[in-house]
């Protein structure tokens, strides 16, 4: 008789994803690497072949910092032509590899280096796997003075929009800008959404990621990791 096992925690689904994205690092060159917990793990796990790299792009002062911690070069992204790989988290993903992203307010950055690499591979715990995005509160870089009215335009699309605060003040972005948060869009067409909320005045970045989609999504499950290719 076997002894069921406890099934894994979130915390070790981002473990387990964050070393399988190692198989994507091409050793001899520059990685893009994204924001947030998963992302952490995958840095934890990349500093094991440090010595294989010649460094990494990163998409935060938080991920800055922790690459240089554990003593991997970080590359200014004006010095990269571009990168085989860049790997990042999000906050939701859609069967067609579209995105939701931006719960650690580094979307803008992360949108820069991802534009930079031939490959997005997405790792994520399986809560991520949407139907459709919308659910998760959409994170909008916008520039402050622009924040009322980006505001009332979410309104009339049937979206709720405040701002994201931090220590009863306004959060601050590694860009000096500030984050919206919408509640309650349903974002039925994510390449119309995202082109139509860039043009408006103030917008920096609207956090879909449709132009950008996930090329693989290393997904984490209780069954292991599965590999999703878009
Ligand atoms: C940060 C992001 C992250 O990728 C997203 O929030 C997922 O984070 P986590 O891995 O902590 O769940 O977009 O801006």
């Amino acid at each position: 008789m076997t002894t069921p096992t406890a099934p894994l925690t979130q915390d070790e689904l981002k473990t387990l994803v964050g070393q399988a994205a190692l198989h994507y690092v091409v050793p001899g060159e520059i990685v893009g690497v994204g924001t947030g917990s998963t992302v952490n793990k995958f840095i934890d796990a990349l500093a094991t072949m440090k010595d294989q790299i010649k460094g990494a792009v990163s998409s935060s002062v938080a991920s800055t910092e922790r690459l240089k911690a554990l003593g991997i070069t970080v590359f200014d992204a004006n010095d990269v032509q571009s990168l085989s790989v860049y790997i990042d988290g999000a906050d939701e993903i859609d069967g067609q590899g579209y995105m939701v992203k931006g719960g650690g307010a580094a979307l803008t950055r992360e949108k820069i280096v991802a534009a930079l690499a031939k490959q997005f591979v997405c790792i994520a715990d399986e809560s991520k796997l949407v139907a459709a995005l919308g659910n998760f509160p959409l994170p909008v870089e916008v520039i402050p003075m622009a924040a009322g009215q980006i505001a009332r335009k979410f309104e009339v699309m049937g979206g709720t929009a405040t701002l994201r605060m931090k220590d009863g003040q306004p959060l601050v972005t590694d860009n000096g800008q500030h984050i919206l948060d919408v509640r309650g869009l349903q974002i039925t067409e994510p390449l119309a959404f995202e082109s139509q909320v860039n043009q408006w005045p103030g917008v920096v970045t609207v956090g879909v990621f449709a132009h950008q989609k996930a090329h693989v999504c290393l997904l984490g499950c209780a069954d292991g990791v599965r590999t999703i290719t878009y």
